[in-house]
């Protein structure tokens, strides 16, 4: 009841990464859908990944016609489009190594093109133990004040469906600390920014370099700053 959802909270913090000229974007291990079709109305069109099938069935029927839903494996099938000008992931890139996955979605993007993912890192005590306390304080504030938002004005944010309801495919032991992430982050991806977020999840960023002899007008924007 006084539970609440740490993707869909996140999804705002990604939306304002996306770059300024942002006409298709990749959503990798889209789930069910949900941030999908969020950006939709901000975009020209957006291509929802999932390699579980009951995702991309329920993510068909909650999206809208400009988002196409894709059954595939990102690191093994042939992803349905290329130069995207951005791509991002909400607590799906811990499911794969992430050397492989940061080498295949940076090959998708176009130069000036931003990656930006919401994962899930793995417990990391010795370091981040005063995180861990704020964030479980945080955690129930938060999840009062939405459900006294849900009860007083009827409202739905954060909402948490379950996931052994809705089938979706969850690694609870997730194989990276947060450290380690931005290790192999900025060895893959010169210049990517690895943080650790309160609520259990790290962010993580990288602008696709524009090459020297290519024009700034070919190739537009910078991301927006949080
Ligand atoms: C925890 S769910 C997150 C779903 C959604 N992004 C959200 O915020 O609700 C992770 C999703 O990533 C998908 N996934 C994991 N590995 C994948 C891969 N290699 N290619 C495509 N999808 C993958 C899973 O099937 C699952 O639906």
């Amino acid at each position: 009841m006084l539970d609440w959802s740490h993707n869909a909270y996140y999804q705002r913090l990604l939306l304002r990464h996306l770059p300024r000229s942002c006409r298709r974007v990749l959503d990798v291990g889209c789930g069910s859908g949900a941030f999908a079709a969020r950006l939709a109305p901000r975009v020209d069109h957006v291509d929802a990944v999932d390699r579980s099938a009951r995702m991309i069935e329920q993510a068909t029927r909650h999206t809208p016609g400009n988002v196409t839903c894709v059954l595939a494996d990102v690191l093994v099938d042939p992803l349905p489009g290329r130069d995207y000008d951005a791509i991002v992931s909400i607590t799906a890139l811990h499911h794969m190594p992430l050397e492989n996955a940061l080498e295949v979605l940076a090959a998708a993007l176009r130069p000036g093109g931003v990656l930006a993912a919401v994962v899930l890192p793995r417990m990391d005590l010795r370091r981040e133990w005063l995180v861990e306390i704020i964030a479980m304080v945080g955690h129930r504030l938060l999840g009062v004040l939405f459900h006294a938002d849900r009860l007083l004005r009827g409202g739905n944010a954060f909402t948490k469906e379950h996931h052994t309801r809705t089938g979706m495919p969850v690694v609870l032991d997730p194989p990276l600390t947060t450290r380690q992430a931005a290790r192999v982050a900025t060895a893959v991806l010169p210049g990517a920014r690895v943080r650790r977020l309160l609520f259990w999840r790290y962010l993580l960023l990288w602008e696709k370099p524009i090459p020297h002899n290519s024009s700034p007008a070919a190739t537009p924007s910078s991301p927006t700053t949080e």
